[in-house]
């Protein structure tokens, strides 16, 4: 490979700008971290581990209004903002910060209704014959009724819009469903309910898959799985993420590249033929069903824990891909690398977690050096005596790399050993899928 393109951005890359607070935007500064001509890494705003990290630093302007972060990084000459949550992605930060003459990557408004919209999303896998599972979408509680009826099987319910991951209702009966549609429709997620979808129950493994894109083209990662359940078994609520791994062995290589043909290529072209530059993170969220994959729901960014166990796997070209995807020009930055390593990753949380997580408790984190041990934080703030404190609902993600999942995940257990805050809890069972538990 040409040496331009090792080094593609990298004279004129050396600000950027991350925007978030969670374990997610932690791990993608200390990816970026590891590059030595980037100077500086900013994160707005942060939080308790961001400093951690070699040049980064927590940016927390007086205001986290769109103008006053975008007066910031034209201060600062921010060269690249990556954005990490849907919500300012939704709400149209990238346009905004385009329109001032930012380099970004994360998409626009437009683009993040892939994960705004479920009904949007679910019309695009249509047009583009992406396998999804059938679905109705009504604005009103009787039809709704009217569907299930109909249909005579429990349906899955979902909110339309954003919902901190908790709109949707898989029930296992009709009384469930009709109790879950009564639910939506009472405004128990604002706006975010007025239009709801109703889908078919499919079954099978989940797994999620993820490309980086310049708008034109796109680059596949390696799948990884999330745990959305609270507790051991897959059992108890829905939470933001309890632990990933990363690379699924669930899928290969090969299906890798046919899922990146049957869903990832189709998705961008759908995406540019509504005149969409997408420009960011194309999340599929999917399900291995006897009659093939499909697509139960799209974000818009990194999936949080996933990103945390994917980072460590990331060539040191990564600022460089993300930067040229920015700058919609990704033919020429140079191949991503990935580390031929299995990587696992744990999330602790706070007591309560999720219903009421408790805050302020003093973490005690005894230090270690080891290059393939990680402690991404999240809920986390450094209170007035320079004690680490947890700040919210998960507190940190422990990732560790190893040559099998066996190795990394002990890994990644050993470390949160030596890790302990009141009423913190964590899953012991990450990665059940794939290594054998002697526990
Ligand atoms: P979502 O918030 O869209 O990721 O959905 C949360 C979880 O609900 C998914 O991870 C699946 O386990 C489950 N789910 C979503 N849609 C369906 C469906 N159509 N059939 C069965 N389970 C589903
Ligand atoms: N871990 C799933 C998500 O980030 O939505």
């Amino acid at each position: 490979m040409a040496k331009n393109q090792t080094t593609y951005g990298l004279r004129e890359l050396k600000k950027i700008l991350v925007i978030g607070s969670g374990g997610r935007e932690n791990s993608i500064a200390w990816a970026l971290s590891k590059n030595t001509s980037i100077e500086q890494i900013y994160v707005c705003p942060g939080n308790g581990g961001t400093a951690n990290f070699d040049k980064c630093s927590c940016l927390r302007p007086t205001s986290q209004d769109e103008k006053t972060i975008i007066f910031e990084c034209q201060r600062l000459q921010i060269n690249l903002v990556i954005i990490g949550p849907e919500l300012p992605l939704a709400e149209g930060l990238a346009n905004k910060m385009r329109e001032a003459g930012l380099t970004v990557f994360g998409p626009c408004k437009e683009g993040a209704q892939l994960e705004a919209s479920k009904d949007w999303a679910k019309k695009l896998m249509i047009e583009n014959n992406i396998p999804t599972a059938k679905y109705w979408t009504t604005c009103s509680k009787e039809d709704a009724l009217k569907i299930l009826d109909k249909f005579n099987q429990p349906l899955v319910i979902k909110a339309d819009g954003l919902a901190a991951g908790k709109g949707v209702t898989v029930c296992e009966t009709i009384e469930e469903s009709k109790g879950a549609i009564n639910e939506v429709f009472s405004g128990k997620f604002g706006s975010a309910g007025d239009k709801v979808i109703l889908e078919e129950k499919i079954e099978g493994p989940e797994v999620s898959i993820f490309a980086l894109s310049d708008g034109e083209k796109l680059i596949v990662l390696p799948p990884a799985q999330d745990h959305k359940r609270l507790l051991d078994g897959d059992k108890g609520p829905n939470t933001g993420g309890m632990g990933a791994y990363a690379p699924a062995p669930l899928i290969n290589e090969k299906d890798l590249q046919d899922l990146t043909e049957l869903i990832l290529m189709p998705t961008l072209e759908g995406l540019k033929r509504k005149k969409i530059k997408y420009i960011g993170v194309i999340y599929a969220g999917l399900m291995l069903t006897a009659s093939g994959p499909k697509v139960i729901e799209f974000n818009c960014r990194f999936g949080d824990p996933e990103c945390q166990a994917l980072m460590p796997l990331m060539g040191e070209e990564f600022a460089s891909v993300l930067f040229a995807c920015a700058r919609g020009e990704l033919e020429k930055a140079p191949i991503l690398s990935f580390k031929d390593s299995c990587s696992a990753c744990v999330v602790a949380a706070s007591k309560g977690y999720p219903e009421k997580p408790q805050k302020g408790d003093q973490i005690n984190i005894h230090p270690e050096s080891n290059s393939a041990l990680q402690v991404f934080h999240a809920g986390t703030t450094i209170d007035q005596f320079d004690n680490i404190i947890t700040s919210g609902g998960r507190v940190l993600s422990v990732v560790a790399q190893g040559e099998s999942f066996d190795k990394a995940f002990e890994l990644a257990y050993g470390r949160l050993k030596q890790i302990n805050y009141d009423g913190m809890h964590f899953r012991k069972d990450i990665g059940y899928q794939i290594r054998n538990i002697l526990t």
